[in-house]
């Protein structure tokens, strides 16, 4: 099977969350399941020169793009890596910031650009997936043009898959700009396929809408999203599409994660030595964060974008009760201000026992998922969630909230069959969060043979691609047949 993927974020060139990590490790595990693919990216200005530098130019074109006829350069920038083609757009007209998103103003015309010609490079290269693979608003636009722009073209052939990781981003702006930027005919701007109310447009609807097959990141969240509560204003247009929806979980790149290879860590370990070098860990991530150098304390990991999603008003609302002399907390994140600063202060309140990492930094996060003993990811709403996935891999027990891909992927300890992968709460209650960490904590303490017995239960806990990658090659097939 041939199959192309569209999306806007790839690590390890450009990265803001977990997409990044899906568009990286996925594509590379269908390849190992001899699956043809090319991912398709924009060449951001941010990404960085060492990859840069290993971009072989491909070829460029001129193509039509907006209303007034104006042409736009596309530039193919190729680089081929573990079985996998990736081709980044070029214009620079489009893609000079350093982040890849800015503000919508600019992100419309962008992502606008970026969709069609994606489709047009794939032509040029005369390449015909058997199928586009478009991930979240950025790629929304990608099924109507091919529908609309491309019928006459080889592509027209190829089925489209839409993946949502995240439904609270959709791409919403009003028509007039999206009928200039795009050009496409008046007749997709109803409120069935593009338009959400009477002056806007949205990109993800009408790519969910135009899309063969609709997935989201796990089996939860798939049935989250039909519901109000967790829809987004699209719940009933996913419920009238559920046919063609459902869900595939995440797994993690067994290359990238492995503790036992690991360059960033202290001290690597593997299954069999995992308690011993954990505490090794955990101390050289005392000391270089400047907290008290202690293994017997608990200390709890916290690594996020920090925004509403991840539940941290309810992580604000009870670190003072969180903080005794038996624990330690770490928090690696940058994101809303407020959060920013609130976890500023916490870490001048308990100095040496409380470190607020507010910074985008790889590196330290592995040493946080190695040295810490539990990690937090109490969200509001989480499509699959990759961090609680790392965590389980790296011998830490998550402590979560019981929804989306959290639900499907820790299994609440169960004190009579000394079973499970962590500590869960459901209500967004921050009381109940409170809980879940003490009942965490007092296994920790006073039963740590078995809570030993979680930490190498989870390390050999299979959170990798191989299961979910043969999934999509299944619908893939199912789509092509
Ligand atoms: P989301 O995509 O919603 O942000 P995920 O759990 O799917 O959540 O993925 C988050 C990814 O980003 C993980 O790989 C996590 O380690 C990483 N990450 C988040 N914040 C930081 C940070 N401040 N520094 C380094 N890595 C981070
Ligand atoms: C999104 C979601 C996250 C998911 C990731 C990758 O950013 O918030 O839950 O793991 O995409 O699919």
């Amino acid at each position: 099977r041939s199959v192309a993927f569209i999306g806007s974020e790839c690590y390890p060139f450009v990265k803001t969350g977990g997409l990044g990590d899906v568009m990286y490790a996925l594509p590379k595990a269908l390849a190992k399941q001899n699956c043809d693919v090319k991912v398709i990216l924009p060449r951001y200005a941010c990404i960085p020169e060492e990859y840069q530098n290993k971009m072989i130019y491909r070829g460029s074109f001129d193509m039509d793009l907006c209303a007034d006829g104006k042409s736009y350069y596309v530039g193919i920038m190729e680089y081929v890596w573990d079985g996998v083609v990736y081709d980044f757009i070029d214009n620079q007209e489009f893609f000079t910031e350093g982040n890849p998103y800015t503000n919508l103003v600019d992100d419309i015309p962008k992502f606008c650009y970026f969709g069609k010609a994606a489709l047009a490079a794939l032509n040029y290269m005369n390449w015909t997936p058997d199928v586009i693979h478009c991930h979240d608003w950025q790629a929304g636009l990608v099924p109507i043009y091919l529908r609309e722009m491309f019928n006459d073209t080889p592509l027209s052939r190829s089925k489209v898959v839409m993946t949502i990781h995240n439904l609270r981003f959709q791409g919403v702006y009003n028509i007039e700009t999206f009928k200039y930027w795009t050009n496409l005919p008046d007749y997709v701007f109803n409120k069935d396929t593009l338009t959400v109310k009477w002056l806007d447009a949205n990109m993800l609807k009408g790519g969910l809408t135009y899309a063969n097959a609709i997935t989201t990141v796990s089996n939860t969240y798939a049935g989250e999203i039909q519901t109000e509560f967790y829809g987004e204003g699209l719940d009933a247009h996913l419920r009238y599409h559920s046919g063609k929806l459902r869900g595939i979980v995440n797994g993690i790149d067994y290359d990238i994660w492995n503790s036992a290879t690991d360059d960033k860590l202290a001290s690597k370990y593997d299954i069999t030595n995992v308690l011993d070098k954990k505490k090794e860990n955990k101390r050289a991530l005392q000391e270089e964060l400047g907290l008290e150098q202690d293994d017997h304390k608990f200390v709890i990991g916290l690594i996020s974008r920090l925004t509403d999603q991840k539940g941290l008003d309810l992580v604000n609302e009870i670190i003072p009760q969180v903080m005794d002399e038996h624990t330690q907390v770490v928090i690696l994140g940058t994101g809303d201000p407020a959060y920013e600063d609130s976890f500023r202060y916490y870490e001048n309140a308990y100095k040496g026992n409380l470190c607020s990492n507010i910074m985008y930094d790889e590196s330290r996060a592995h040493r946080i998922y190695a040295g810490a003993d539990a990690l937090l990811v109490p969200s509001q709403f989480e499509p699959c969630g990759l961090t609680q996935l790392i965590a389980m891999h790296y011998g830490t027990v998550p402590i979560v909230r019981e929804t989306g891909g959290l639900k499907d992927t820790v299994e609440p300890y169960d004190v009579n069959y000394n079973s499970g992968n962590g500590f869960t709460f459901d209500r967004y209650e921050s009381g109940l969060l409170l809980d879940a960490i003490n009942r965490a904590k007092t296994f920790y303490f006073t039963n740590r043979w078995c809570f030993d017995e979680m930490v190498q239960r989870n390390m050999a806990k299979d959170v990798s691609w191989e299961n979910s990658a043969k999934q999509y090659r299944e619908l893939y097939v199912e789509l092509t047949k």
